[in-house]
């Protein structure tokens, strides 16, 4: 290739990269209002993560700048002259200490804040932590607030169990217990907590401390970050977190027993629930309170989400949920899945093969009413 090939090639990348660099800047500044950004930290784990975040990134700029500036300076001062020769530094003794010693020190000037950070976020929780055992499923979050339900007729403590939905409050320390059910998936609140595994036999924790200021009514957005299947992108569970009084306001409603429909429709539909769905899922205070193998419904009406965060909670969208679920959430079906023959095959069924329109429409009508 002639040399003005190669010139012309060469200018017509410099223009597409004058091009290009500007659209991916957008791209990157359009990221910075996602919702799931770990660089707006709402809790003590997650800014103690973000500062080793800046060290990191700072020493990283200082090194590409520092590259870069030399790189144009040794380009131009050393370039082609005629008559001048290279010089040969080939085993350069005093070069070659001081380019193992800057990295070696940029190298540890991060590793300590990184081991203090370590140390710091896997402590004991404080004594006074509230203990929420988190259990990943295919596809969905099961959290248990220990000791947080309605005492037994003995008055002894009895946990309470909800779907998908976290609750927390503002400067109360948190100590979640990570389990899985299945397979391995991974816990993350990218604003206050996480990433760290749910191992199926293995037990995991974390503990955290939201912000008084992270109180808000926005949800923080969690997910889970481990492959575990064909919905793992459809894994995702909602935080809320309150002042006192707000926490207490929901603990009060959530701990409570279901309510009673009011329309006659939510009244069919309860009927219907306990014929249909009591199999797997609850709903506490009614016929259908023995099944701990879905989601815990007795408050799902007053969830913001169904289906793990994937759909807003409406009649219309519940109803397409049960009419059926394996066409929004992918693998949800396993209709083929023989590989533990022991443990008995329950899914959520695509239940329009099973009852009518008007039945599933009942159904959505009286989840709506468990408030
Ligand atoms: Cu659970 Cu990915």
């Amino acid at each position: 290739m002639t040399e003005e090939a190669l010139l012309r090639i060469s200018q017509r990348w410099a223009r597409r990269l004058l091009i290009l660099a500007p659209a991916a800047l957008f791209i990157l500044l359009t990221a910075c209002s996602d919702p799931q950004t770990t660089i707006e930290p709402a809790s003590d784990m997650t800014e103690a993560i973000q500062g080793v975040y800046e060290i990191v990134f700072w020493l990283s700029m200082f090194v590409f700048i520092a590259i870069m500036l030399l790189t144009l300076w040794l380009a131009v001062h050393y370039r082609e002259q005629p008559g001048r020769e290279a010089i040969q530094i080939h085993g350069h003794q005093r070069l070659e200490i001081l380019w193992t010693i800057i990295p070696v020190a940029i190298v540890l000037i991060m590793l300590v804040p990184t081991w203090q950070v370590i140390a710091d976020t896997t402590d004991t929780p404080p004594e006074d932590s509230m203990v929420i055992t988190a259990t990943g499923k295919q596809w969905w979050f099961e959290f248990t607030y220990e000791g947080l339900g309605l005492p037994d007729d003995e008055g002894n403590p009895t946990d309470l169990v909800t779907a998908n939905e976290l609750h927390l409050q503002a400067g109360k320390p948190v100590h979640v217990l990570l389990r899985a059910d299945d397979v391995i998936h991974s816990f993350w609140i990218p604003q206050l907590a996480g990433k760290v595994d749910m191992v199926p036999g293995h037990e995991n924790d974390l503990w955290f401390t939201p912000f008084e200021d992270s109180v808000r009514e926005e949800a923080y957005l969690g997910q889970c970050v481990e492959f575990c299947g064909a919905s793992h992108a459809n894994m995702r569970f909602r935080v809320f977190v309150h002042d006192e009084e707000g926490f207490n306001a929901w603990l009060e409603n959530e701990r409570s027993d279901a309510v009673e429909p009011t329309s006659e429709l939510g009244k069919l539909g309860a009927t219907l629930f306990v014929v249909r769905c009591a199999e797997c899922h609850t709903v506490r205070g009614t016929a259908a309170s023995i099944a701990d193998f879905g989601p815990d419904l007795t408050h799902v009406g007053s969830r913001t989400t169904i289906a793990a965060g994937i759909l807003d909670n409406n009649i219309s969208n519940l109803v397409d949920w049960i009419s059926n679920p394996a066409e929004i959430k992918p693998g949800i079906n396993p209709e083929n899945d023989v590989i533990d023959k022991e443990r008995p095959l329950r899914f959520m069924r695509a239940f329009e093969d099973e009852i009518s329109a008007e039945d599933i429409q009942a159904i959505a009508q009286y989840l709506t009413e468990l408030k």
